[in-house]
């Protein structure tokens, strides 16, 4: 064979155009692939041994050199050649140029396409880890920044208007619980990515005695393929693993808007530490939150690529095709940007500054009070709708006025409706709307502490499960 023949030349007698190994190579791709390939084709030569097709010796040079050449792929010293069709040609290549005719027998009984599935799944269980790992990082960073404001008034918002007062401990929490189901979301597509393909071969397995099963459990896979065709053109679990990345970008898309809201002059609810600030080349003043923005407007390229994804899978024919080829700039895309957009996150909130002054003032303003207020009416017998339209003439009364309920001389509040009694002013207070939203899930302090608590065994769960 000559070196740098394509593996498939065998048939043809003119060589490749120089174009057509420019659009099909992708080796600056899957290279990432390189440490699951090599770690399949040492498990695949087990079986070939067990099928009594490699001798033993062979086998143990097959191990040694796969050894060698993750050793020098980690050092940086095994680069591929641009022109290389894949990172399956290229192990196979250098298996072959260091082994010689032993490297020629690895490749029986399996094909490119189970292979690559292989390897993909193998990718895929290691990164949902990652990922799962650095949410549990971020969550347990909520958390203790939650604990630290589990009294920190604040006002709670729904179309960005100032809505009820809530505290600071639960809106961070409430983060957390997104990331949380993100977790969830990973566990599953991690599970999805435990089956076996290899010995599917190029679509209908093969007439070799491979046992499947072994090479499966070596690789650390749960179960094997039930149908050949079906596991060489399935990319679901990418696809769920692409899901579960894309949305936990878009949670983090979101925590960045708050920060991005919070830390600005009009809100200035928070400050960011200077290692996670950026500036100006022309405003000296500047004090950008640049990650907070990129966690934000990265999430659309995930959504893109996710979309994607789908769309590449959607209508090709059984069994492999090489439109498959396409699904791993797109999945290690989203996974590299949820993984560098969570790391730099959970800096960023864990160095956060508060003005928990500013905030609380904004929760003791005009109106956050209004529900409460019906609802008091509600206790006394008065119809929801019909409590809700006395407060509301009041809140446009006070407003007309420029003053604030607590501005109300004695008997004002019961001249303006006999069911209200002076003492529900008192009520009204920030601090006192919040520790009376004390059912479950509320944001009194107490119910928030259970909240976190509840995050942290979520967390633990996962983590001990991976
Ligand atoms: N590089 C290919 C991919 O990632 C490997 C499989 C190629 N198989 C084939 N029959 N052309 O999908």
């Amino acid at each position: 064979m000559d070196e740098r023949a394509p593996l498939w030349g065998g048939r043809f007698t003119g060589a490749p155009d120089s174009d057509l190994i420019r659009l099909t190579t992708s080796i600056g791709v899957d290279i990432a692939l390189l440490p699951y390939d090599l770690a399949v084709t040492k498990a695949h030569a087990r079986a070939l041994e067990k099928a009594g097709l490699l001798g033993g010796d062979e086998v143990a040079a097959v191990e040694d050199k796969c050894d060698v050449l993750l050793d020098e792929f980690r050092a940086g010293t095994l680069r591929p050649d641009p022109d290389e069709e894949d990172v399956h040609s290229f192990v196979e290549r250098e298996l072959t140029e260091r082994l010689g005719e032993t490297g020629r027998r690895i490749h029986a009984g399996r094909s490119r396409n189970d292979l690559v599935a292989t390897d993909l799944r193998l990718w895929s269980r290691d990164a949902a880890g990652r990922l799962i790992a650095k949410c549990a990082q971020l969550i347990e960073t909520l958390c203790s920044r939650a604990e630290q404001h589990i009294e920190s008034l604040m006002p709670g918002y729904t179309h960005l208007q100032r809505a009820q007062p809530v505290t600071l401990g639960f809106h961070l929490a409430a983060h957390g619980f997104a990331l949380a189901r993100d977790i969830e979301r990973l566990e599953a597509a991690r599970r999805a990515a435990a089956n076996c393909p290899l010995g599917a071969g190029a679509l209908a397995t093969s007439t070799l005695d491979i046992d499947p099963g072994a090479v499966a459990g070596e690789l650390g896979f749960q179960t094997t393929f039930d149908n050949a065709m079906d596991a060489v053109a399935d990319r679901d679990f990418a696809c769920d693993l692409a899901y579960a990345a894309a949305l936990c970008g878009v949670h983090l898309s979101r925590l960045g808007e708050e920060v991005v809201l919070w830390t600005s002059s009009e809100f200035a609810f928070a400050r960011l530490d200077d290692a996670w600030s950026t500036g100006s080349s022309m405003m000296p003043q500047k004090r950008n939150p640049d990650v907070a923005e990129l966690a934000r407007g990265r999430a659309a390229a995930g959504i893109g690529e996710l979309t994607g994804l789908l769309g590449m899978v959607k209508g090709i024919p059984l069994a492999y095709n090489r439109d498959l080829q396409e699904d791993k700039a797109l999945l290690f895309g989203i996974v590299a940007r949820a993984e560098s957009c969570l790391e730099a996150m959970t800096g960023l909130i864990a160095t956060l500054t508060f003005d928990t002054e500013r905030m609380e003032a904004a929760a003791a303003s005009a109106g956050t009070w209004a529900t409460d207020l019906a609802e008091r009416l509600v206790t006394r017998g008065v119809a929801f709708r019909d409590a809700h339209e006395v407060v509301g003439t009041l809140v446009a009364e006070l407003e007309r006025s420029g003053r604030d309920i607590v501005d109300l001389a004695a008997g004002e509040l019961a001249r303006h409706d006999p069911r209200l009694e002076p003492s529900d002013v008192q009520g009204l207070a920030a601090p006192a709307a919040v520790a009376a939203r004390n059912g479950p899930g509320g944001p009194a302090p107490e119910r928030v502490t259970e909240q976190i608590a509840e995050l942290r065994t979520l967390v633990r769960s996962s983590t001990a499960s991976g």
